[in-house]
């Protein structure tokens, strides 16, 4: 009885196994992105804050010129999740399509980054932060994630952040200072502990530092 049922439902279950896992495949190929339409999308909607070639000239926007398209496609996928939340973001994120997302990381990724001005006066502290770390509270070098010349690293969703504004930088690890979190993956945590590892002075010094990074070397 058992044997004769089972004969009959493995073979069944192995062809449902093995359409199921193309299928599956399917659905997780992630759309290729078209740069041109990405233009488009950032030119109607996105640019009124973050600048039609993603330099924002308003320091409280991040410039996402530059910046690595899996680490934009996986920021916008996070605000859609209610992860990481904005309330400026959280709806335009939502109002894009996984093939939207595609484009406009396509497009943002290979434009250039705009220059930020180093402030001088903050460089020294800055500038052994982000090389050496603290030691004293088991910060690591910032430079150990995100490169020397703060390029990052897109296979590991490091973001770049050279040449960002250090009014924005200061507002993304005042939030993990205070413990904002953006979201509970690995990720999020190491970030929210990095903030958590500042003070407020270290704060400003190594977000005027960043500002200046890619004038600087
Ligand atoms: C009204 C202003 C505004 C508009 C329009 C806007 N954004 Fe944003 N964007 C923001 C703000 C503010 C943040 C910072 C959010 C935060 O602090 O978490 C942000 C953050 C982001 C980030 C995360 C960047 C990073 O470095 O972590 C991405 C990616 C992004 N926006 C993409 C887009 C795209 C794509 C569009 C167009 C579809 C868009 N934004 C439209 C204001 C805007
Ligand atoms: C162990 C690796 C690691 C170290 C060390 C590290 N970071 Fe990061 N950083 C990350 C990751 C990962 C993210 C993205 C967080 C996420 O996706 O939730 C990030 C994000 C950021 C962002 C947000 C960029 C954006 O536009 O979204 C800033 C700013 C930043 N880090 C600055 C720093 C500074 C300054 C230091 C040194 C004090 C530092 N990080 C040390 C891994 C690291």
């Amino acid at each position: 009885m058992i044997t004769r049922s089972r004969s009959r439902v493995l073979p069944l279950l192995a062809v449902l196994v093995v359409v199921m896992a193309t299928t599956s495949a399917w659905a997780a190929d992630p759309p290729v992105g078209d740069a041109n339409a990405g233009q488009a999308e950032v030119g109607s909607v996105c640019a009124a804050c973050h600048g039609a070639d993603g330099n924002s000239t308003d320091p409280q926007y991040p410039k996402l010129a530059g910046q690595h398209a899996a680490y934009i496609e996986h920021q916008l996928e996070s605000f859609q999740r209610g992860k990481r939340s904005n309330s400026i973001m959280s709806g335009m994120a939502g109002m894009l399509s996984q093939q939207d997302i595609a484009n406009v990381a396509a497009y943002l990724s290979q434009q250039k980054t705009s220059p930020g001005p180093m402030d001088t006066d903050q460089v020294a502290l800055g500038k052994s932060i982000y090389d050496n770390g603290v030691a004293a509270v088991g910060l690591p070098a910032c430079e150990s994630c995100h490169g020397p010349e703060g390029l990052g690293d897109s296979a590991k969703l490091y973001p770049r952040i050279a040449g960002q504004h250090a009014q924005y930088v200061v507002q993304v690890l005042t939030g993990w200072h205070n413990g904002q979190a953006w979201g509970d993956g690995p990720h999020a945590k190491l970030a929210l502990s990095v903030g958590q590892k500042l003070t407020v002075e270290q704060i400003h010094a190594i977000a005027a530092y960043v500002q200046g990074l890619n004038a600087l070397k």
